[in-house]
């Protein structure tokens, strides 16, 4: 049987994207053949098809690193799911979810409880994830940590983190566009307009400091961060939304590592959701399918699109038209 994926050809522009038949694979024993109902596009697709650098997947790849959809098979040896069973999948470093049938190890397939429904869960496996990752292992025991600064709240990631933070009892200040700001109040955070002020000015002026950052941006946002940074508060970065190519991406890691030598009255760290043992994504993800039934979350969907519009979406996207998950409908 045939099914269709998107494909990225080469690196570079929008050009480069196709969508392309391929034949459904048979399962072997320890893997499982999901029918995919909804995939994720995010920053992190941008990203992979735009950069040659160690981490993102080579030409041609299919990109997605996150799919909810129905259990079509399963190998052998697989006991934790069974055919006709709603599964949420995270395929990270492997990208591959923008397809209509994906095969994986059972290992990145988590069973999605009943009432939980498709499109709310796939915004969970990556966005969710990493924002409540960050939570947990940084701001979770701090009870002194009161106000915290995300840069990019408009996005996945941030969305994500803004009601897990606020739903914790914290202030949240976020950089983003103007024209997300109403959008960010909303979801209870103090929004920061990047493009007509110095966030670090801005927090200055009204606070003081911060107690903590989240930064996907790097580069000058690090060095800005740590200006309002707290002596004893934490720096995280977990993006390199700034870099344009390998030799961008060495001069930031060196940078770094150099400001965490010489930066000795505060803590910084690099959070990457793929470095996380199984298990505990597992529990997380429980945890976060309880807070989303529990009211506590309700993750925002973007907009949802198909296969024959995926190259506006990547437009989109690059644009900041965006405000939270965006969704691709496969079946
Ligand atoms: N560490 C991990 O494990 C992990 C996991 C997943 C994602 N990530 C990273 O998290 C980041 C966000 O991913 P995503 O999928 O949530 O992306 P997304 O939905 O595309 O959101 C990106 C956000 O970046 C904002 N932005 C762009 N330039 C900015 C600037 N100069 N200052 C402040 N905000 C800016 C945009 O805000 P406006 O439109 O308001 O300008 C937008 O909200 C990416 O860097 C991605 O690589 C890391």
């Amino acid at each position: 049987m045939r099914a269709k994926k998107v494909v990225i050809t080469e690196k570079g522009t929008i050009d480069s994207i196709t969508v392309q038949e391929f034949d459904i694979p048979e399962v072997k024993e320890n893997e499982v053949l999901i029918k995919v109902t909804y995939a994720g596009l995010g920053y992190g697709d941008i990203m992979a098809r735009k950069l040659n650098i160690p981490g993102l997947p080579k030409v041609p790849f299919t990109p997605g690193s996150d799919v909810t959809g129905i259990v079509e098979s399963v190998g052998t040896n697989v006991t934790n799911v069974k055919p006709g069973e709603s599964v949420a999948a995270l395929l990270m470093p492997d990208y591959g979810g923008q397809s209509e049938f994906v095969l994986t190890s059972s290992e990145n397939i988590f069973k999605i409880p009943d009432n939980i429904p498709l499109d709310k869960a796939a915004c969970l496996p990556i966005n969710y994830l990493t924002a409540y990752g960050i939570y947990k292992n940084y701001l979770q025991n701090e009870l002194n940590f009161k106000r915290v600064l995300y840069h990019g709240g408009s996005g996945g990631v941030g969305s994500a983190f803004i009601q897990i933070a606020v739903s914790k009892g914290m202030k949240v200040l976020t950089t983003a566009s103007n024209k997300n700001h109403e959008f960010l109040t909303a979801l209870g955070a103090e929004p920061i307009d990047y493009n007509s002020s110095d966030f670090s000015e801005y927090v200055k002026s009204r606070y003081s400091f911060v107690d903590a950052v989240i930064d996907p941006i790097a580069g000058d946002y690090t060095k800005r961060s740590l200006k309002i940074l707290r002596d004893g508060g934490k720096y995280i970065g977990i993006g390199f939304q700034t870099i344009k190519n390998r030799y961008g991406m060495i001069r930031i890691m060196l940078s770094f590592l150099f400001r965490k030598m010489f930066t000795s009255k505060k803590e910084m760290y690099i959070y990457m959701l793929n470095s996380t043992v199984k298990s505990e994504l597992n529990s997380n993800l429980n945890e976060l399918f309880n807070m989303y039934k529990n009211g506590e979350i309700d993750p925002v969907i973007s907009a949802v699109y198909t296969l024959d519009n995926v190259k506006s979406v990547h437009e989109k996207l690059e644009s900041g038209d965006r405000k939270g998950k965006i969704l691709i409908k496969l079946n």
